[in-house]
């Protein structure tokens, strides 16, 4: 049995345990290591092999202040989706050079609010470009260009090719420079995101030559931003295998090398990683409150709702689980399908259907893995559910809370 490098001899929780962690912080509790983030920060720096490259962290993925702290200081900056995100950005010490602003569907206040901060901001429509003429005429502005390649985990989360919202097509380019010179906008950078989590870097090098093809159409241009989607194993318990970060930074490396050789251009290459970077330096912890069996079914109900992990239920996602009882783990080698569910008022609650598991019994800590990416950041308070506190393991070993659970208070709070 392949084990996740991290659970292996508990080195996850430093100095604690999974159930000390719950008894001392509540249930449920998202878990992060720091020693993993720092890991995760330095392998996404290393992807090409360019003086002038810097990845820039997706804010969306993970938004937690003293995350974003450890990042900076990693050497990444960042890429925001709206103002709440520059807001923290700006909070976590990240200056506005190091902050990239890529909105979609954005109101003229948005655009101001980024430009009044000295953050640049990518348009990715025509409409978007011809507004941000209007207000600013004569602002330096990046746009993202749809091209024609997606990739993703699930097609809600394609965000290039034939099918989605997002970018300017190759085939309006020479309109968006229309629109730019009606407004003597400057296009100093494009960018692009083909879509969230690969395994196999084709589809993202395809993209990334696609792009760099852009390049001469924009005298004015400085930046070009690859976009993000790096994937993680999430089956790492059926042996799943890590994205080939060696092979990926040798082929783009090679194909940023062949575009400087052959236009001489000094270009800053960007990517803009979320899930790689905070996804596995997170686990999931929660209580199994009660074992049910109802026809074939047997039904694990934990107080992991998807008020708290929205991901299974969104877009079917598999998260690894392990079973924590009595000081150690639960050996999986003998299982039945179990299905574990949730809190929440509604049957698709469900966090693994049918999963593989050792006899599962009330008290029992349910370590769902993998979820530092779009967990807490999609949680909400339906059924006003309170959302988790989060904790994060020092390199020291230490546990300390880095968001406090909320409180009935906080439910009442904007009546
Ligand atoms: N850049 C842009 C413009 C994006 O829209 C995204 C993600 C990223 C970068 C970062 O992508 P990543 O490296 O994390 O794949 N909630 C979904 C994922 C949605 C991703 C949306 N955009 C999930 O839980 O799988």
């Amino acid at each position: 049995m392949h084990e996740s490098e991290y659970i292996a001899g508990q080195t996850f929780f430093g100095r604690s345990d999974p159930a000390e962690l719950l008894a001392r912080f509540g249930s449920p509790l998202y878990v992060y290591n720091e020693s993993i983030l720092r890991r995760r920060c330095q392998d996404m720096l290393r992807i090409i092999d360019y003086p002038r490259f810097v990845a820039s962290y997706s804010i969306k993925a993970n938004s937690n202040l003293h995350l974003l702290k450890i990042i900076r200081e990693e050497g990444l900056s960042a890429d925001a989706m709206s103002p709440g995100e520059i807001v923290v950005l700006e909070q976590a010490g990240f200056r506005p050079e190091q902050i990239f602003f890529v909105p979609n569907n954005v109101s003229a206040d948005e655009l101001r609010f980024a430009a009044e901060r000295q953050i640049l901001t990518s348009l990715d429509s025509l409409d978007q470009l011809e507004l941000m003429g209007k207000i600013l005429p004569g602002s330096r502005v990046a746009i993202r260009i749809n091209p024609g390649i997606g990739a993703g985990h699930h097609e809600k989360v394609v965000t290039a090719g034939e099918r989605t919202k997002f970018g300017i097509s190759g085939a309006q380019l020479f309109q968006a420079g229309r629109v730019a010179e009606r407004y003597g906008l400057r296009i100093v950078g494009i960018n692009q995101h083909i879509g969230s989590l690969f395994m196999e870097p084709e589809p993202y090098l395809r993209a990334a030559a696609y792009l760099l093809d852009q390049v001469e159409r924009f005298p004015d241009l400085e930046l070009v931003d690859l976009g993000g989607g790096f994937g993680i194993p999430h089956r790492k318990l059926s042996g799943e295998q890590r994205l080939d970060l060696r092979d990926l930074n040798k082929k783009l490396t090679r194909l940023i090398r062949a575009f400087t050789d052959r236009h001489g251009r000094d270009l800053l290459f960007k990517s803009e990683p979320g899930r790689y970077v905070v996804a596995e330096c997170g686990v999931l912890l929660g209580t199994v409150h009660a074992v049910k069996e109802t026809g074939q079914t047997i039904y694990a109900g934990t107080d992991l709702g998807f008020n708290v992990l929205a991901r299974p239920i969104l877009y079917d996602s598999w998260h690894d689980i392990r079973i924590y009882r009595d000081g150690r783990y639960l050996d999986d080698s003998e299982t039945k399908p179990v299905t574990v569910v949730g809190n929440i008022c509604e049957s698709g609650d469900i966090i693994a259907a049918d999963r593989p598991l050792p006899d599962l019994e009330a008290n029992d800590v349910v370590v769902v893995l993998d979820t530092g990416a779009y967990g807490y950041a999609m949680s909400s308070n339906y059924n006003n559910r309170l959302r988790p506190a989060e904790v994060l393991i020092r390199l020291d070993g230490e546990p300390v809370l880095i968001r406090r659970r909320e409180t009935y208070e906080d439910l009442l709070r904007y009546f």
